[in-house]
């Protein structure tokens, strides 16, 4: 199965011409631990290949031009200045619209890889997490973080919501609602799959 899109070649070079070197990096890095995710918890290796490599590919626009797809693909307005948010639908839409790309679920994953959100596949939480655990990655807890991502996908997930939500709190910042109900839906996936047992 190939992933449908108009033009591989003129997306690579939007990518390295729109990303820093170490963003770039980042994306390879990404790509790589979302393959190898996939392979372990049993995935899409194409798809996730592909989602990992594009997830970023609007992070280093300005906020100007991020601005400007904001309006042009009628995003919400809480999007405008917000690089930090705005970057991952904004991908997701230029994958969409100017490159052709029509898997919805490569799509959502690029669309929530910052947030997260509730009832993800499994593409969208890998993402989510590879995001996070690539191997270049500098924090100090990174070997603790892939090892439970290599064997626990729900667990990496939730710990990973609940650093970021208690971050946010700490640091006096709003929650993204999709963050929320992504958290709630992960513990209650885990309970679940715990009860089933
Ligand atoms: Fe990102
Ligand atoms: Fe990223």
């Amino acid at each position: 199965m190939s992933i449908n899109c108009t033009n591989r070649e003129a997306l690579d070079d939007f990518l390295r011409t729109n990303l820093k070197e170490s963003r770039y990096r980042h994306s390879q890095g990404v790509e790589e631990m979302a393959v190898r995710l996939a392979r372990l918890h049993g995935a899409d290796e194409e798809k996730a290949a592909f989602a990992g490599r594009y997830h970023d590919i609007a992070k280093n626009f300005d906020t100007e031009t991020m601005d400007s797809y904001v309006r042009k693909y009628g995003l919400p307005e809480k999007l405008i200045g917000n690089n930090a948010l705005a970057h991952s639908k904004v991908g997701a839409e230029i994958l969409e619209h100017e490159f052709g790309v029509s898997d919805r679920e490569i799509l959502d994953a690029v669309r929530y890889h910052t947030t997260a959100c509730k009832d993800m596949t499994i593409l969208e939480e890998l993402i989510f997490v590879a995001d996070v655990v690539e191997d270049n990655r500098t924090y100090s807890d990174l070997e603790y973080y892939q090892n439970l991502a290599y064997t626990d996908l729900d667990k990496a997930c939730l710990e990973i919501l609940e650093y970021t939500i208690g971050s946010l709190t700490t640091r006096g910042m709003v929650i993204d609602i999709d963050t929320l109900e992504a958290r709630d839906w992960v513990l209650n996936k885990i309970k679940e799959i715990e009860n089933g047992k």
